[in-house]
């Protein structure tokens, strides 16, 4: 199995920050943002990890990351989208890294309090398919939205008007190779975009979407109040394990 992180797109929603910089460089607390999502991919075991990047300061991933020795890697691949053409077109350029194995997808602005190790054991031993993670949060109209019947995800909304429940789809995608023939026929949405959203309906009508809820906390930071919240949770997480070790 191995693991992309999506770091393209333009940031837009974050200028005048993101004008001279990539969004996924900018500070959380104590790290850039792009450190969070590899962290995670990283502790839940995988070692083959790409990055998807793109805009004008692709080039400060490799200043920042290098070959990935500080996470213990041996080396890290990267690859650039042009546009900001969507999540799925972004995911669509890792086709030829994937090789036929199955991937996990983490998106660079999300950052996720605990591990996501129990949902990607439980992918590697289910046989093919998709699965997600949800997170039961206060404002579900900003994210991807499932709609449940007898505890199955029966279709999925992307940051509907009038949300079916109060999950959202978590920016931690789990796929079988067939993935990318999805993405082949995508159309892109009222945003111009290839919405990830599609893809995992496809999963749904075929019948082949698990999901699991995670567990702690999970935000974005794509806008200046998920930004802001951000740097705060981390904080407080990193204060909160110093004290634990003190004792
Ligand atoms: O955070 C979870 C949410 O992320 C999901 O609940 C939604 O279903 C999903 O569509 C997405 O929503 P956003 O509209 O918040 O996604 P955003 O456009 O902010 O993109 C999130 C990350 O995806 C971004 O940090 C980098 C990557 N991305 C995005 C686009 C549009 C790319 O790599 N390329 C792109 O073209």
């Amino acid at each position: 199995m191995k693991g992309v992180i999506l770091a393209g797109g333009l940031g837009t929603r974050l200028h005048p920050l993101t004008k001279i910089t990539n969004k996924h460089l900018l500070p959380i607390y104590d790290r850039p943002m792009i450190h969070y999502p590899l962290l995670t991919l990283v502790g839940a075991g995988l070692r083959d990890i790409l990055i998807v990047t793109g805009g004008n300061h692709a080039g400060e991933f490799l200043r920042l990351l290098g070959n990935g020795k500080e996470f213990g890697l041996e080396d890290i691949a990267y690859t650039y989208q042009e546009g900001e053409g969507g999540i799925a077109d972004a995911l669509s350029l890792a086709r030829h890294f994937a090789d036929g194995e199955k991937i996990v997808v983490m998106l660079g602005d999300n950052i996720i309090e605990g591990d996501i190790k129990r949902s990607v054991q439980a992918f590697a031993d289910q046989p093919g398919g998709a699965r997600l993670l949800l997170k039961r949060v206060a404002d579900p109209g900003r994210f991807g939205v499932p709609e449940f019947r007898d505890g199955r995800i029966v279709s999925i909304e992307e940051k509907p008007r009038n949300p079916k429940s109060d999950y959202a789809v978590v920016g931690v995608y789990m796929y079988d190779p067939t993935i990318f023939d999805i993405i082949a026929t995508l159309k892109p949405s009222e945003r111009g975009e290839l919405e990830i959203t599609d893809v995992n309906n496809a999963y749904i009508k075929r019948g082949d979407l698990q999901h699991d809820v995670l567990e702690g906390w999970w935000t974005d930071a794509g806008t200046f109040e998920s930004l802001f919240r951000a740097n705060q949770l981390v904080r407080e997480k990193k204060i909160e394990t110093l004290t634990a070790r003190l004792g």
